[in-house]
């Protein structure tokens, strides 16, 4: 028989990659990455949203509460310049902050880049999804999933 695969949302937040200016290099790095972590079968369920605070909210609402994803990845918006407002979306939408998981992924990110700080990345939980804010840098994705992963998939299981 085979398994039904999990749903896993991944959340592109960026003005210029929304509206085409530039290529949307952070979703499919967030899937790249997934596809290589997990053993077992998963389906995306991938959007592309600007740095506006109301769509974030309401796209993290539709893929943890309609769309039923365990895990919802967003990666963009976390840093401190006027338009970031991931983080803010993210807190008005969980019921439980994780702040082990940006202490983590902050902590092994300076260990790459002292910029790692400007980062305002969280994590928390919304019903039976678990939502983590990753920095908009390819390369930041990988490094902040490798260092809280480990921690995942206890995790969902303790919300299910
Ligand atoms: N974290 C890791 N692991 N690697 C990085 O290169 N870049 C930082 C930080 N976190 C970085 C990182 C930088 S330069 C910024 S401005 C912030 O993430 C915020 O990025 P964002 O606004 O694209 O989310």
């Amino acid at each position: 028989m085979s398994e039904t695969p999990v749903k896993i949302g991944f959340v592109t937040v960026s003005d210029r990659a929304s509206s085409g200016v530039y290529e949307d290099l952070g979703g499919p790095a967030m899937q790249d990455w997934i596809g290589k972590a997990l053993k077992t079968p998963w389906q995306p369920e991938a959007r592309l949203i600007p740095d506006e605070q109301a769509v974030i909210e309401a796209t993290l609402k539709e893929l943890a509460d309609e769309a039923g994803c365990c895990l919802i990845l967003t990666t963009g918006g976390t840093g401190p310049a006027k338009r970031d407002v991931t983080p803010e979306a993210t807190e008005a939408v969980c019921d439980k902050i994780l702040d082990g998981f940006a202490e983590q992924m902050r902590a092994v990110s300076l260990q790459y880049v002292p910029t790692a700080i400007l980062s305002r990345q969280i994590a928390g939980t919304r019903g039976s999804s678990l939502i983590i804010n990753l920095p908009g840098k390819p390369s930041a994705i990988a490094e902040c999933l490798e260092a809280v992963f480990p921690a995942v998939p206890y995790c969902i299981d303790l919300i299910e």
